[in-house]
């Protein structure tokens, strides 16, 4: 349970507030998560009063849970905690009002003077409310620990734009705040399937033996989506690829397949050893980025069998636009564990399935024993983690076909979350929040993670940009991506597992 306390959700008229955050508190709150005594305020410009508040969020806790209906009592408790504080996010008297709110709602609902600010705003506006928290009193510095009177504050992605903005970015922020005040959230990371990765490698003893350059031939991790771009044609021109999956969620997932085992699972323990990863990251030198990186963009083409525009035919997407909707990388781990081992990570939108996962794919028996069977009767192990859809694991092995013959074909033993233990993984965002409650900043990102997967993408985005406008490949919508990146595998005589 976690301790009582206020949440303030700057952004709480905006779309990420409706469709995620309000209806993770409703859920935490339904299932007896949430503390007992606590407060929910709502920080927007176009917020009024409580009333309009309750009744906004009502409809989007509605509509987050779908035909099943809302849980009409569960409800009616959990609105008396909800409070509106109009406000503007560049206005100190806002920001004094804000004060005085939460110093009222300490006493009407016991909060004890501890407090979560959840910045659900765009990124130009997280420096300025981290200052005016600061000038306002709201922040005493060095809280984020404290048994009582902690103040926190969650930080939206995406955290900068490149390396040089992130750094600036973290600067500022940390002029108001320690780092044990700053939660920075991916949500990825707060995905059940996501921490099972740390559980299989750490709380099973017969992988973390084979976890390493003698056993693995290489790690590829996917995230595919069918989808386009939407109606998000304007941050999508401003974000590609790059920036918004593979410099945060794909980085911190190979962090967490390639890192050492820590020696404790305390927050800092396991992000010093995220970073110790990232820092191993080999560096791409300028010159040699489309050795090591491929970009595209979907082009027109057929999804799921219906007809799919093409990216530069999407609303508000600028027709000679190069920004990239995929992407695909090979990085090397210079680290005693990992050398040699490609790690190959690729993302991309109007692909033929929506799925992300991780792949082992273990090195070929040492000596071939059946040699009269095919090469590729005898494919070597595959350990793939399911992060979603499906979640769940299976590893790959061969086995005999019934017969008189010797003939063998690739099978798996599957894990699936959904039949082993009958319910559904619990919601990234209610995981994290619950986190930040409790003070558990392990699934956040820590200042030095965000600088060094910065660090780790930026060679490459500064090679694109260099090239200003000149055509970028094309893939058809539906189909895996550009030959571009087919090529890639093929230098290293590898293909990519499509599934
Ligand atoms: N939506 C998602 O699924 C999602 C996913 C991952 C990350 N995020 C991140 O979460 C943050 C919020 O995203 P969102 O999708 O909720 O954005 P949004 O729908 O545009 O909402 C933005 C909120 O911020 C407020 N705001 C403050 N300054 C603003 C400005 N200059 N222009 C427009 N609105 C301003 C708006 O409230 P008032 O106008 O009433 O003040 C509104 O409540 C962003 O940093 C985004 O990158 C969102």
């Amino acid at each position: 349970m976690a301790p009582p306390c206020a949440i303030v959700i700057f952004g709480s008229t905006g779309d990420l507030t409706q469709r995620k955050l309000l209806p993770a508190l409703f859920e935490l709150a339904r299932h007896g998560r949430m503390p007992d005594r606590c407060a929910l305020v709502g920080f927007a410009r176009g917020e009024t009063d409580d009333a309009a508040m309750r009744a906004r969020m009502r409809q989007a806790a509605a509509e987050a849970v779908g035909p099943g209906g809302l849980d009409g009592a569960a409800w009616e408790r959990f609105s008396t905690t909800l409070h509106a504080c109009p406000g503007a996010y560049d206005d100190p008297a806002s920001f004094a009002r804000l004060k005085a709110t939460l110093d009222r709602l300490d006493v009407e609902h016991g909060t004890q003077g501890n407090r979560l600010f959840y910045l659900a705003i765009p990124p130009s506006s997280y420096a300025p409310v981290v200052r005016n928290l600061g000038a306002a009193g709201l922040v005493p510095r060095g809280s984020g620990r404290a048994a009582t009177g902690w103040t926190r504050v969650i930080i939206e992605k995406p955290f900068g734009h490149d390396l040089a903005s992130a750094t600036a970015l973290n600067t500022e922020i940390s002029g108001a705040l320690s780092e044990d005040q700053i939660y920075r959230i991916d949500h990825y990371l707060g995905k059940e399937t996501v921490q099972n990765i740390i559980v299989l490698r750490f709380g099973n003893g017969i992988f973390e033996p084979i976890w390493n350059r003698r056993y693995v031939d290489r790690v590829q991790i996917t995230m595919a989506e069918t989808i386009g771009i939407g109606s998000r044609g304007r941050f999508y021109e401003e974000a590609g690829a790059m920036r918004d999956i593979v410099q945060n969620h794909l980085l911190q997932v190979m962090a967490l397949v390639a890192m050492e085992p820590p020696v404790s699972f305390d927050a800092d323990t396991v992000r010093d050893e995220k970073a110790k990863v990232f820092k191993a990251i080999r560096p791409i030198p300028l010159e040699e980025v489309d050795r090591h990186a491929v970009r595209a963009q979907y082009g027109p083409g057929t999804v799921g069998g219906a007809a799919a525009t093409g990216y530069r035919g999407e609303s508000n997407v600028a027709p000679d636009s190069v920004t990239e909707t995929y992407v695909a990388l090979r990085l090397m781990v210079d680290s005693w564990r990992w050398a040699g081992v490609p790690f190959y990570l690729r993302t991309g939108k109007r692909m033929p399935k929506t799925l992300t996962e991780v792949a082992i794919r273990f090195t070929r028996i040492p000596h071939l024993l059946f040699r009269d069977l095919p090469e590729e009767q005898q494919r070597p192990n595959e350990l793939v983690l399911r992060l979603q859809p499906d979640e769940g694991i299976s590893l790959s092995f061969g086995a005999k076909v019934p017969g008189a013959d010797l003939e063998i074909r690739p099978v798996t033993m599957d894990f699936s979350y959904a039949k082993s233990f009958g319910a559904e993984p619990t919601p990234a965002y209610e995981r994290l929040i619950l986190d930040a409650m409790k003070g558990d900043a392990s699934l956040f990102i820590r200042a030095d993670g965000v600088r060094e997967t910065w660090s780790v993408v930026q060679p490459i985005l500064d090679a694109w940009a260099a090239r200003g406008k000149a055509p970028i490949p094309v893939y058809p919508a539906g189909s895996w991506g550009p030959a571009e990146a087919d090529d890639l595998m093929a230098r290293d005589h590898r293909r990519w597992r499509n599934t």
